[in-house]
């Protein structure tokens, strides 16, 4: 059966001036998660935000908190991002050895929360294969962590279909989630190739219209997914 990708729009591109006016906004438009960044300076060039803010937008919308940890020492952090309402939390593969990446998970879901393994652009498909059983949903990177409104980096949409393979390889079908330079012309790439939530942040907060943008790339991305189910069914 075909499934809509989700967007996850990331509030770094939102005006925090107005943040509750975009989350509602977002929320009002069919978005499927609020994406949140948080980086540290050191994982990452950038800092962003943290849990004080997690703790302000589980008061302020119904949508699921996906929050995407660019931070070096994410063991430490991670069960005050859990207490704060994070419904779903990705670590990076580069911030953790392969026994830190399992405790990760591990304490992820014993707060009930969804857990997720992030890979940048140069981390291969296969380093998820020790945990791609585990974790209920894989971040693939299309552009360097650290700035939102970068360009696509090409050959992701090859990415995810590599670790769909590799999902596949073990019996595993954990949600493929792209990340960075998602818009109109993207979005289509990865939706074929096997991509289930995207995250946008320029496409959607910067444009004119945010609802109209997040409704563009939704129907661009749904459209090849379906021509691609349409080619080749999932799991055939
Ligand atoms: C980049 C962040 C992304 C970014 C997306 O490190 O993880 O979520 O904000 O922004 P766009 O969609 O503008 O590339
Ligand atoms: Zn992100």
């Amino acid at each position: 059966m075909f499934e809509s990708v989700k967007i996850a729009p990331s509030i770094l591109s939102a005006d925090f001036m107005h943040l509750g006016r975009d989350i509602a906004l977002i929320e009002e438009a069919g978005a499927g998660y609020v994406h949140v960044d948080v980086m540290d300076g050191h994982f990452v060039p950038n800092l962003t935000m943290g849990v004080p803010v997690v703790k302000q937008l589980k008061k302020a919308t119904n949508l699921p908190l996906d929050v995407h940890l660019m931070i070096a020492n994410p063991l430490e952090q991670l069960p005050w991002f859990l207490d704060a309402g994070a419904d779903s939390v990705t670590v990076h593969a580069e911030a953790l050895d392969a026994d830190q990446l399992m405790r990760a998970i591990a304490a992820i879901h014993a707060a009930g929360a969804k857990a997720a393994v992030s890979v940048k652009p140069r981390t291969t498909a296969g380093a998820l294969a020790p945990v791609i059983a585990d974790v209920d949903m894989v971040l693939v990177m299309s552009v360097e962590p650290g700035f939102s409104g970068q360009s696509y980096i090409e050959g992701s949409d090859a990415k995810v279909a590599r670790i769909v393979d590799v999902a596949r390889a073990v019996g595993a079908s954990p949600l493929i989630q792209v990340d960075g330079g998602i818009g109109v012309k993207t979005a289509p790439l990865v939706a074929a190739a096997g991509a289930d939530v995207l995250v946008c942040g320029n496409a959607v907060f910067a444009a004119d219209d945010p609802a109209a943008a997040l409704a563009a790339v939704q129907a661009a991305a749904d459209e090849a997914g379906l021509a691609a189910l349409a080619a080749a069914p999932k799991g055939a």
